[in-house]
């Protein structure tokens, strides 16, 4: 196994992604950031220089990051963020995952400016569950034309009534069109031409697709006229292909689909629509929550007239439907030793009256000077820190029940961990009839996994990976607002693990002086 080492400087940048200027937040220059390509088992080091003028910290999305806890770029939970102006070494290794992953900044919702990019890890040993010639990675993401920092202070006031702030666009690979259509303030710029990104296929190959949602808010259905797309990766799980036309791919999750470039024409469109069940349609209408990316043709016929609208032509549309999915190498659920029930809803809070979430009556709140893995890693439990710190007592399976008292879909993702996911269901999760049906057998394996509105959710996952693990709904609004809770694999564990010096020196930075006996 190799080490792969990479530089990354984040730096704000007047950005276009869709035409419209604003200020984004960049890694090396870029949006999307940098796409880390590694083999499984290989360590991946990344050299971070903060050139912002204010604090940040990347996640690897993903990573279970077993043995370097601290080092999950959790501010608040596993780490200080990294000072403006300050320099930080994330270094993990990637043993025992392959797959599609990504990484985004995890400080309040820098993530939305522009910090994401894609990580992805090859295993050239392991066979696939359908062959393919080429690969591309494809981030899909919903797009907004305000800083995330305004969106963030109009949706935590109480003006907003607990509504979400509505993306005005919708990208494939970074670009979108369309950007200049909807409101576009005197004094900013916005140019209608601009190109946006297009595909290239070479008929009679076969290309796999890895779909990453790194929006905010949205949840996509990806499909490409007149293609079929077989399924083949769920979060870094291989599966059984599934054959479908479009998928939903929810904010965090990832699909790999391989696809025949087995038609004649010479374009077709790669298509991203927004479910805007969840959006207010007043703001995003429908031009823009869709994204549209042409996928060309080099070679083969190019005789058929490429301005048909192919999504006319597909008869017999397959949708997937994510409860037949099923990991290629099969895996039964192991009985859990305990059991956490979660359950969560959106209300004013009753001192400020402003909206939050709170799961099992407490709303999290981020304390950057004080995170809970230096709280355990000292052994000084502050009492007064009442952030749902959860430490199961074994080191064995957790099952966690997700139950979900709002009425919108939530996809909630962990951190350090794939967890196999029991059930799912749209109404009140009643154990008696419900847990007959879980499926223990070989059930789908992921990272983040959708909660539906009013509904639940079961999934276990083994809590022996040492480190304070984040718990939390993937729209980051909603993580800002509190939807968020720390689960403690082998809290006991903690005070003996290897937090390199560089790791507590930026809480040092940060002021947390009883870290050091003061
Ligand atoms: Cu994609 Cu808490 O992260």
């Amino acid at each position: 196994a190799a080490t792969k080492v990479y530089n990354f400087t984040i730096s704000s940048k007047t950005i276009a992604p869709d035409g419209y200027s604003r200020d984004g937040l960049v890694i090396n220059g870029q949006y999307p950031g940098p796409t880390i390509t590694v083999n499984t088992g290989d360590t991946i080091q990344v050299h971070v220089t903060n050139n912002l003028t204010e604090p940040t910290a990347l996640h690897w999305h993903g990573m279970y990051q077993r043995g370097t806890p601290w080092q999950d770029g959790t501010p608040g939970v596993t780490q200080c963020p990294i000072p403006a102006g300050g320099k930080y070494t994330y270094t993990f290794s990637t043993a025992g995952q392959s797959g599609t992953y990504w990484y985004h900044s995890h400080y309040m919702s820098q993530y939305v400016d522009g910090l994401v990019g894609a990580l992805i890890i090859k295993d050239p040993s392991a066979t696939s569950p359908l062959p393919y010639d080429e690969e591309i990675v494809i981030p899909l993401s919903d797009w907004y034309h305000t800083q995330s920092e305004d969106l963030l202070e109009h949706y935590l006031s109480r003006a907003s009534k607990g509504e979400e702030p509505s993306p005005d666009n919708a990208l494939i690979g970074g670009t979108g069109s369309n950007g200049c259509t909807g409101y576009v303030p005197t004094g900013t710029s916005c140019n209608a031409n601009h190109t946006t990104k297009s595909y290239s296929f070479t008929a009679g190959k076969r290309y796999k697709l890895r779909l990453i949602n790194t929006s905010a808010f949205a949840n996509f259905w990806f499909s490409i006229d007149n293609h079929t797309l077989a399924v083949v990766e769920a979060d870094g799980t291989d599966l059984n292909p599934q054959y479908v036309h479009r998928i939903p791919i929810n904010v965090g999750q990832r699909y790999s689909v391989i696809v025949q470039a087995n038609q004649k024409a010479q374009k077709y469109y790669m298509r991203a629509q927004m479910d805007t069940a969840c959006l207010d349609l007043g703001e995003v209408i429908a031009k823009e929550s869709l994204a549209l990316a042409p996928v060309i043709y080099k070679g083969g016929a190019n005789t058929f007239n490429s301005s048909v609208d192919w999504t006319d032509q597909l008869v017999d549309c397959q949708d997937l439907d994510y409860t037949v999915l099923r990991p290629y190498h099969a895996q039964a659920a192991p009985a859990a030793a305990e059991q956490i029930t979660l359950s969560w809803d959106f209300h004013g809070d009753p001192v400020t009256n402003i909206n939050r979430a709170f799961i099992n009556n407490v709303s999290w709140v981020a304390n950057f000077s004080y995170p809970t893995m230096m709280n355990e890693y000292y052994k000084m439990p502050d009492l007064s820190y009442d952030q749902l710190v959860i430490r199961p007592n074994t080191s064995d399976y957790v099952e966690v029940v997700l139950v979900n008292n709002d009425l919108n879909e939530h996809p909630f993702h962990l951190h350090g961990h794939t967890f196999y996911v029991l059930g799912w269901g749209n109404d009140t999760y009643d154990d008696a009839t419900d847990r007959p049906k879980f499926n223990t057998k070989n059930p789908l394996r992921r990272d983040t996994s959708t909660v539906p509105g009013g509904g639940w959710t079961v999934f276990r996952y083994k809590a022996d990976n040492t480190g304070v693990w984040a718990l939390h709904c993937h729209i980051e609004w909603h993580v800002e607002a509190g939807l968020l809770v720390q689960l403690v694999d082998q809290s006991w564990k903690i005070p003996q693990l290897n937090i390199t010096n560089d790791a507590l020196a930026l809480c040092a930075a940060s002021n947390y002086s009883h870290l050091h006996g003061t």
